[in-house]
């Protein structure tokens, strides 16, 4: 993106408690799990010591099997949900110890996106794009020169007095990826944003996300869908047992170590790894 006069403008109204994180933390890396443990159930724990570190402009896959923990770990990073044990900083502060006044700042800091959009159908893509500054009562003037501007980086130009619900599913998401970013959060989750798409509008949304982080935006990326993450070299983790694994060397060495290990197949992707 240009960082136009606007855009400059829009920045400081935005970011006026940014002061509240420690200035330190930009040379940290933007997120630290250390040992988290979740269970909705005592008998069935989702994560169980989950370590993992994502520096500053990363762009990560999370995968794994339908029911790994990767929906619960992404609604743990925007305290949906809180951790049982253990702790993940964000930008250097615990997730799990912040305040009901600093969530907020927390979730203006992150973008999502879900498989289903979750935009509201009898809205204009105008509307449910503004909706994160409308809540940070910007200026009418700002938030509708900012949404112009984020509707044109997804390829939405124009659109924006049309109906979301008329607009198709590849272009719902879109709407839906403007939302996550019209903040300029430095994160974005998104928990199987493809899963609704055909697979040729799922490699669009995929390279959508990635001109995104292009733009030095960290992204999270949770999805199933092994033929995504094939398309190029990415950071992939993989949530196992509970804990989550780089896999330097791809998916299929994770299989590998699966048929050898037996009942540990994480332990045998470290000792790939
Ligand atoms: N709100 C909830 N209450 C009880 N169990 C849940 C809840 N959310 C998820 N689970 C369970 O936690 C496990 C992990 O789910 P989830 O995080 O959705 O996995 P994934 O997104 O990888 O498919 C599953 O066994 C699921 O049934
Ligand atoms: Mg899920």
């Amino acid at each position: 993106m240009q960082p136009g006069q606007r855009t400059d403008a829009f920045r400081p109204v935005l970011r006026g408690e940014g002061n509240r994180f420690d200035p330190t933390a930009r040379a940290k890396p933007i997120l630290v799990f250390e040992n988290v443990h979740k269970a909705y159930r005592a008998d069935a724990p989702v994560l169980r010591g989950m370590n993992l570190e994502i520096e500053r402009g990363e762009f990560v896959f999370f995968t794994g099997p339908s029911g790994a923990g990767k929906s619960t770990l992404l609604r743990i990073l925007y305290a949906a949900e809180l951790v049982d044990e253990g702790r993940i900083l964000f930008m250097g502060r615990d997730i799990g110890r912040l305040t009901s006044t600093s969530i907020p700042f927390l979730r203006r800091n992150i973008g999502i996106v879900f498989q289903d959009f979750k935009l509201v159908p009898n809205w204009s893509v105008l509307e449910n794009v503004a909706v994160p500054l409308e809540v940070l009562g910007l200026p009418q003037r700002l938030i509708r020169s900012r949404v112009g501007e984020v509707l044109e980086r997804v390829g939405l130009a124009g659109r924006g007095p049309d109906l979301a619900g008329t607009l198709s599913g590849g272009e719902q998401q879109r709407v839906a990826v403007a939302r996550a970013i019209v903040g300029e959060p430095a994160l974005v989750l998104a928990d199987e944003p493809t899963g609704n798409l055909d697979p040729q509008l799922a490699v669009d949304i995929l390279g959508l996300f990635e001109d995104i982080n292009d733009t030095g935006v960290t992204v999270i990326f949770a999805t199933h869908d092994r033929s995504l993450l094939d398309i190029r070299p990415r950071r992939v983790v993989v949530l196992d047992e509970g804990k989550a694994h780089d896999v330097p060397h791809g998916l299929d060495e994770v299989a590998e170590a699966d048929e050898d290990s037996g009942d540990q197949p994480g332990v045998a992707v470290r000792d790939v790894a």
